[in-house]
């Protein structure tokens, strides 16, 4: 039952790979690194190249004809995007340059502000980067502490409700701040970000949330108030989307208090000598010509990823990587370590050791097999000291990825052990 579904599935899966023109250029490449960046439809590489071709203009300045096509478009993607995610309008929409620069924003305009001496940001052990140190460096300036949620021995993090802690060991009275990922881009955990804030928002109802949706809202159905969080963050081109533009998703209260991030053009309201007064959200985080093509580009990935069906992209990356974990344990047994979550916390990225090879080596030998996976630490060092690992290798899947790439993995890894044995 489970396997024919899956067949009838893989079918409409094989007409999506080929709307993915690297494939044409690249046959017999397998990409198993979506998570580090996704590859693009033709549909977003016609929007990207339409804007520069058609009416490439500056936006929200011109009262001509293409400057108006172009404000309109960029306006219309703002729109796609609240609509994905359910945000309860545009205007909470904000272009960024991505996940980077949205956690950035929040930090420099508001955790700045609000974090003081003594006081508390609460994260986990296994955020990327760019949820970590941000807070870190502020926690830093403010001589106040970063808490760390830990993860348990089944990867998924301490608070769940299955475990023996609970979010009330982490929140008090000094927490201001909650940064937690939504997905892991190196464990692939789905962590219960809703359940999470609202318990932590029952113990202090004034905390700040801010999920890292980098690895979430290119993989499944994002709904900001259900989730019920402050802030959400993502990137573009983790989701079909070009490079150089990222969303953040701010409510609009929090947003009009804000400071802006940058200031100059476009972000104001009125300039005189003495003062200058600001636009409102989302104008005013918007300083400068913004990624006019990239954001219009992320318009049409969101388009694509629609028509496509988000959840059905969820389901078929669940059902390889359970697939891809199947495998290596049946083939290479004790040699392989997989640090991966039970379901349901698992989404579609498995990441290994493979006995007493460096990650490196093992993905240049599976780079010659064609086979394209990210080895190191992937901007996530705290939670490799904790597995008490320098780096591991990442096999992460998208919606273009089929049954093959496994069996292409597993075969590269087979050589792996026969060349450096
Ligand atoms: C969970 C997570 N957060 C943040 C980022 C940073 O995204 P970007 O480099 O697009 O700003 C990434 C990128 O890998 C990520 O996986």
């Amino acid at each position: 039952m489970h396997r024919s579904i899956h067949r009838k599935h893989m079918t409409s899966i094989q007409d999506i790979k080929k709307q993915f023109p690297i494939f044409q250029n690249n046959p017999s490449l397998t990409y198993l690194d979506s998570s580090a960046t996704s590859l693009k439809p033709q549909t977003v590489i016609d929007a990207v190249n339409q804007y520069y071709i058609e009416y490439s203009a500056n936006i929200h300045r011109g009262i001509y004809t293409i400057a108006e096509k172009a404000t309109q478009e960029y306006e219309r993607a703002r729109k796609s995007i609240a609509t994905f995610i359910n945000a309860s309008s545009p205007e909470e929409v904000i272009f960024t340059r991505g996940t980077t620069e949205s956690l950035n924003l929040v930090a420099s305009s508001l955790g700045s502000e609000i974090i003081g001496k003594d006081d508390e940001i609460v994260t986990t052990i296994m955020e990327h980067h760019s949820n970590f140190v941000p807070w870190q460096e502020i926690a830093t300036k403010a001589q106040g502490s970063l808490v760390i949620i830990p993860i348990r021995d089944d990867f998924t993090l301490a608070v769940e409700s299955t475990g023996k802690s609970q979010i009330s060991d982490f929140i008090s009275s000094k927490t201001k701040l909650l940064a937690i990922t939504y997905v892991s881009n190196t464990l692939g955990t789905i962590n219960s970000v809703k359940d999470i804030i609202t318990a932590a928002k029952k113990i202090n109802p004034d905390i700040i949330t801010i999920v890292d949706a980098a690895q979430a809202a290119p993989h499944m159905p994002i709904d900001v108030q259900d989730v019920g969080c402050d802030f959400l963050a993502f990137s573009g081109h983790k989701m079909c989307g070009p490079t150089g533009i990222g969303v953040l998703w701010g409510k609009r209260a929090l947003l009009e208090r804000m400071r802006p991030y940058q200031f100059g053009g476009e972000m104001i309201d009125h300039v005189t000598v003495e003062k200058t007064t600001y636009a409102s959200p989302p104008h005013k985080f918007e300083a400068g010509t913004p990624a006019i093509a990239q954001a219009i580009g992320l318009g049409a990935a969101v388009d694509f990823l629609n028509a496509v069906g988000v959840e059905k992209i969820h389901q078929h990356e669940v059902t390889l990587a359970a697939h891809t974990i199947t495998s290596l344990k049946k083939t290479f047994g004790d040699r392989i370590t997989i640090y991966s979550p039970p379901a349901p916390y698992r989404s579609g990225i498995v990441t290994f050791t493979f006995g007493k090879y460096h990650a490196h080596d093992v993905a240049h030998i599976l780079d010659e097999e064609g086979v394209a996976v990210r080895a190191g630490h992937h901007c996530t060092m705290p939670l490799h000291t904790h597995l008490g690992i320098p780096a591991s290798v990442r096999a992460s899947f998208y919606l273009y990825n089929i049954e093959e790439d496994v069996k292409k993995l597993v075969a590269g890894l087979k050589k792996v052990e026969a060349v450096l044995k």
